[in-house]
């Protein structure tokens, strides 16, 4: 039987680990996946796989005792605030909880900067979810102590592209010169929205399904352009299938619908099913940032492509990863 060693994680020149206070991540916002580079990524990649091997080791090590973090959710969340919770807390720090804004002084009228300059008294990073495009970067400018961008609205989810991309570079070993089909809710997906521009720093093609009136912003097809990606559109999957490396499903977001029966009509515009696998490649990933609300059937919960379950639990290695950056620990 061979016992496991854990390394020193202050001293072990091999890790990505240490007081590092001039790295290059320490202090910084993750406000958009605009600020990250092709480096950077291989960066958070290599401290992420390191995070994997030490939880499935040891679990639980104190990178970060003694720091604290404020998860604030203005929007709701199962996924994104429990892994920052988890991600905190196996580095041995701890969590300031605020997933439900309406039992805290924001009900009172209390504006987002106030709310910030208040937590960031007592925490050392602050994750949030707000439901305005631009919130984070206006938390940014009003708080001293890093700001973990978990959404704004219909903008951007930073985080959730970067695990999504070490998904996918942990599944098929890379991205470079794979087809990724992004299927559903593109106009309203902020997921798909941070994807797909984190996605461009790669040789990847991209294909974009969805229902007409639910389209690919104009300005993301404008930036990919720009940067030479080939990108198509079509409202038809199975044009598409055949070729797809990583299928990107995504939930019709019904909280950005001003009229409901407009929702209705695109709901269940396409479901996922063992026949739609039948017709893809036999390695290839379905992913989806969940939750879902029927757009894959359970019955393709069993196929070894169906990777939207790991995606998960990747989430959490890319958190910890991301908390120890910001904190000057990786
Ligand atoms: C996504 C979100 O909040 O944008 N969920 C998540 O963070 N995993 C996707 C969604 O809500 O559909």
């Amino acid at each position: 039987m061979t016992t496991f060693v854990p390394p020193r994680l202050d001293t072990n020149p091999h890790l990505p680990f240490g007081d590092q206070r001039t790295a290059p991540f320490y202090g910084k916002d993750i406000l958009s996946v605009k600020q990250f580079n092709h480096q950077d990524l291989e960066y958070i990649f290599a401290v992420a796989h390191e995070m994997r091997t030490m939880v499935h080791h040891i679990g639980t090590f104190d990178l970060l005792k003694g720091k604290i973090l404020a998860n604030l959710f203005y929007e709701p969340s199962t996924r994104t605030s429990s892994s920052f919770t988890s991600a905190m807390e196996r580095l041995g720090g701890s969590v300031i909880p605020i997933n439900e804004v309406r039992y805290s002084s924001v009900s009172k009228g209390e504006s987002l900067p106030d709310t910030v300059r208040t937590l960031e008294c007592y925490a050392d990073v602050i994750v949030l979810r707000h439901p305005e495009i631009g919130s984070a970067a206006l938390a940014a400018k009003y708080a001293r102590k890093p700001i973990i961008n978990a959404g704004d609205g219909v903008g951007e989810h930073p985080t959730q592209a970067l695990l999504d991309a070490f998904t996918i570079v942990e599944e098929l070993g890379n991205i470079d010169g794979l087809t990724v089909t992004m299927l559903g809710d593109l106009k309203y997906g902020r997921t798909v929205h941070s994807l797909t521009r984190l996605l461009s720093l790669f040789d990847v093609r991209i294909n974009y399904v969805s229902p007409d009136i639910l389209p690919i912003p104009a300005e993301i097809i404008d930036e990919l352009n720009e940067r030479g990606i080939h990108q198509f559109q079509s409202d038809n999957l199975d044009e598409m299938l055949a070729d797809t490396d990583v299928l990107y499903v995504t939930r019709v977001q019904k909280e950005r619908f001003v009229d409901e029966a407009e929702y209705e009509s695109v709901k269940s515009a396409y479901v996922i099913t063992p026949e739609t696998l039948s017709r893809a490649k036999d390695r290839m990933i379905v992913m989806h940032p969940l939750p879902r609300v029927g757009e894959i059937a359970m019955e393709v919960d069993d196929d070894p492509r169906a990777a939207y379950f790991r995606q998960m639990e990747y989430g959490l290695y890319v958190r910890m990863a991301l908390l120890a950056m910001v904190l000057g620990k990786a």
